[in-house]
């Protein structure tokens, strides 16, 4: 315990007591160690539609930090890391756990299937991790039920509606739940009483109207509680307040990553609208889904593939239909890590790049996948769109703008050389640099961190981004 001088010279408090003398859970904080956290965390977010290879990104990172905190969606996110060949895909629980020295923590932001939950403790368990005293999950995320995904299901094939393209995971009917306040909290799980009204009370609304909207078959609730009463003995061990967590450890000057799933073009306000996931999945999100007050990140990195892709409906102004798309998808590997689903592919788009970097806040870059564009004859780069004949990088709010996009494109020459496994930036073909340089130069963001293959090793680091890191 220690005392400080606030900025209003004249007043003195001690952190971790309150005017009344009573030990406080959480102090206040004082401007100085504001300025220090501020250094200490950074939000890592996908900058297009997901899959530009955060898990890996995230893993590398984490030697760095001692706490990585997942804060929206649930486990439609596919995370993969490749450690010296070992593959792990993480879904709902942050890729900082695969270093025993780094915490997880599920956030409030973020909606919790507890069968996926513990389905993915146990293989990560079984695969030698200790996870155990290393994972925390929030008291107040949202639980997903079995009739989030019968409603999810039936929505997404009903004749009229828009098709999303969904993982169907049941995360946007959670999330409505949630918006509604009618959602089950995970405090509220380990309350069998209350779990058990819970139930059958949602069930008796979700069975009618999915019975009277879809003709489908009700599901039975005494079934449900005894399934999600027993996984909440299993999950209650985890549980707790992990916004007074991650607070903790910012005051106490830890490094905290704030792990984004999804991407920030599929995010509920600034993505492409319907064809979104119900979350906030742009750095926005990491503080209203931690916790955690805006003072406290210092940082944001934006992860973008060297080229895009999307998976599920919606619009796409660079997808490619011919060759190329099969040479990219062959040589990235690009089938959805959940559903297996080939993701659609395309040439990079600056224009929603810079985007994704003015919503986000995004100072750092990381590019990935740059071997997948070893082979390519040249190589376009999105700089514009014509939009009835005019020439704009803004991006259009609804479908019909969307459609009327003419991308404008800078053709770059392909290197033709092998990039995979590079580490050092000046070992990069010329040609491979001089794409960087001209991403970096019209995205608006510095590149901090170039990846060059699956695999943990597979990656380069360049030195102001490490400095950066050790600050
Ligand atoms: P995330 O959802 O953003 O974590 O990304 P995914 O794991 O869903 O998809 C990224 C895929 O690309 C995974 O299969 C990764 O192993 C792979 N990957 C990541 N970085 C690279 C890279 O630089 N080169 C290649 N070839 N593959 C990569
Ligand atoms: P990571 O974290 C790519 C897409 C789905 C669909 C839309 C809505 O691995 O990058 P949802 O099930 O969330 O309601 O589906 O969002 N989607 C993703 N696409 N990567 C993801 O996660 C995604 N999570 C959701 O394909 O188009
Ligand atoms: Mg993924």
């Amino acid at each position: 315990m220690f005392t400080r001088t606030s900025c209003l010279s004249s007043c003195q408090y001690r952190i971790g007591y309150g005017r009344t003398g009573f030990e406080l859970a959480y102090g206040p904080t004082l401007p100085e160690q504001i300025f220090l956290n501020q250094r200490k965390s950074a939000v890592i977010l996908g900058a297009q539609w997901g899959d530009e290879g955060k898990g890996k990104i995230v893993d590398v990172l984490s030697e760095k930090f001692s706490v990585v905190a997942r804060y929206a969606g649930g486990h439609n996110a596919g995370h993969t890391v490749i450690i010296a060949g070992k593959k792990f895909v993480l879904q709902l629980i942050p890729c900082g756990v695969l270093r025993p020295e780094c915490k997880g923590v599920i956030g409030n932001g973020v909606v919790l299937d507890p069968m996926a939950f513990l389905s993915e403790v146990k293989k990560l368990k079984d695969a030698g991790l200790k996870i155990d005293g290393q994972l925390f999950v929030s008291n107040r995320a949202q639980v997903i039920l079995p009739y989030h995904r019968m409603i999810e299901l039936a929505a997404e094939n009903a004749p009229g509606r828009t098709k999303i393209g969904t993982t169907s995971r049941g995360i946007g009917p959670a999330y409505e739940d949630k918006m509604h306040r009618s959602g089950l909290r995970v405090i509220d799980l380990l309350n069998p009483a209350l779990l058990r009204t819970h139930i059958n009370n949602a069930c008796y609304e979700k069975n009618t109207i999915a019975q009277a909207l879809f003709g489908t078959e009700p599901l039975d609730p005494k079934a449900i509680y005894e399934e999600y009463a027993r996984a909440a003995e299993q999950v209650a061990p985890f549980v707790t307040d992990t916004a007074v967590l991650l607070n903790e450890a910012i005051r106490a000057g830890e490094k905290v990553m704030f792990e984004g799933a999804q991407g920030a073009l599929l995010d509920i306000d600034h993505g492409t609208y319907p064809f979104v996931t119900s979350s906030s999945s742009t750095s926005g999100g990491a503080v209203t889904g931690t916790g955690v007050g805006p003072t406290s990140i210092g940082t944001v990195i934006g992860v973008t593939k060297a080229y895009v892709t999307r998976v599920g409906e919606g619009p796409f102004p660079t997808e490619i239909h011919d060759d190329s798309a099969t040479l990219l998808r062959a040589r990235g590997q690009e089938y959805g890590a959940v559903t297996g689903r080939p993701r659609r592919c395309g040439w990079l788009d600056l224009p929603l790049l810079r985007y994704s970097n003015m919503i986000n806040g995004t100072e750092w870059l990381v590019v990935t996948k740059m071997d997948v564009l070893d082979e390519c004859a040249e190589i376009p780069v999105c700089t514009g769109y014509k939009i009835n004949g005019k020439l704009t990088d803004l991006i259009p709010a609804d479908m019909r703008g969307f459609e009327a996009i003419q991308p404008v494109y800078t053709k770059l020459k392909c290197w033709n050389a092998s990039t995979e496994g590079i580490t050092e930036f000046d070992k990069l073909p010329k040609m491979a640099q001089d794409y960087l340089h001209f991403l970096e130069r019209e995205s608006g963001a510095r590149i901090g961190m170039v990846s060059t293959g699956p695999d943990r090793d597979q990656t380069m680091t360049l030195p102001e981004f490490a400095e950066a890191l050790e600050a």
